[in-house]
């Protein structure tokens, strides 16, 4: 099912709900991201939202699908400088992935950054086995930049790098 239905609202910590907490504590869902590798509680997550809240450089959106809070997405840290933004994503549940949400979330999210916030390129980063979230960059016009290898607490891996600017997703 392909559609455009997802809304994207920015998050408060009242917004933080079942969904939100059960795909914070799924190791699956979290199997390419840092996050997930302790156990994370209700408040934990109002902490986040509300530190994401009253940040000047970062803004994070619940990705809802009638009415139901299936995802986020992030944007930021925003160097207002350089006019660029890091974006991070995450579709929390799994019957809504491979639906089209996570393409159209990032074209909202573009179109936010373009526009209101005024940047003039968005940066995203993936590790290289995670497909489906390169593709869905891909989709939305963003080309690899460079690839390296990193070093975590929980061993290496491959993150691939990639951005798109103004001019190239304004004339998608
Ligand atoms: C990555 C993620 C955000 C994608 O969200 P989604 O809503 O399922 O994405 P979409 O449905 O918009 O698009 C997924 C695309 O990847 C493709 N895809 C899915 N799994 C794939 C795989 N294993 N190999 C290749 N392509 C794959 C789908 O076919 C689809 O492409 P299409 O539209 O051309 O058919 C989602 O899987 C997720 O949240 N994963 C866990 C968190 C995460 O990894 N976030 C990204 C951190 S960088």
């Amino acid at each position: 099912m392909k559609s455009n239905k997802i809304v994207i609202k920015e998050l408060s910590p009242t917004d933080v709900g079942k969904n939100y907490l059960k795909w914070m504590n799924n190791k699956e869902i979290l199997k390419f991201l840092e996050s997930g590798k302790t156990k994370i509680k209700k408040k934990d997550l109002q902490r986040y939202v509300l530190v994401k809240k009253n940040s000047i450089n970062e803004f994070l959106f619940g990705i809802y699908f009638r009415k139901s809070h299936i995802g986020n997405i992030k944007l930021g840290p925003i160097n207002f400088k350089k006019k660029t933004g890091n974006i991070g994503y995450i579709i929390g549940v799994k019957r809504f992935q491979n639906k089209g949400f996570a393409s159209e979330a990032i074209n909202k999210i573009l179109n936010y950054s373009f526009k209101k916030q005024k940047l003039k390129k968005v940066i995203a980063n993936s590790e290289e086995k995670n497909l489906a979230s390169i593709k869905v960059l891909e989709k939305n016009g963003f080309k690899k930049t460079k690839s390296r290898m990193i070093k975590r607490k929980y061993g290496k891996k491959k993150l691939v790098y990639f951005s798109v600017d103004k001019k190239t997703w304004l004339m998608k």
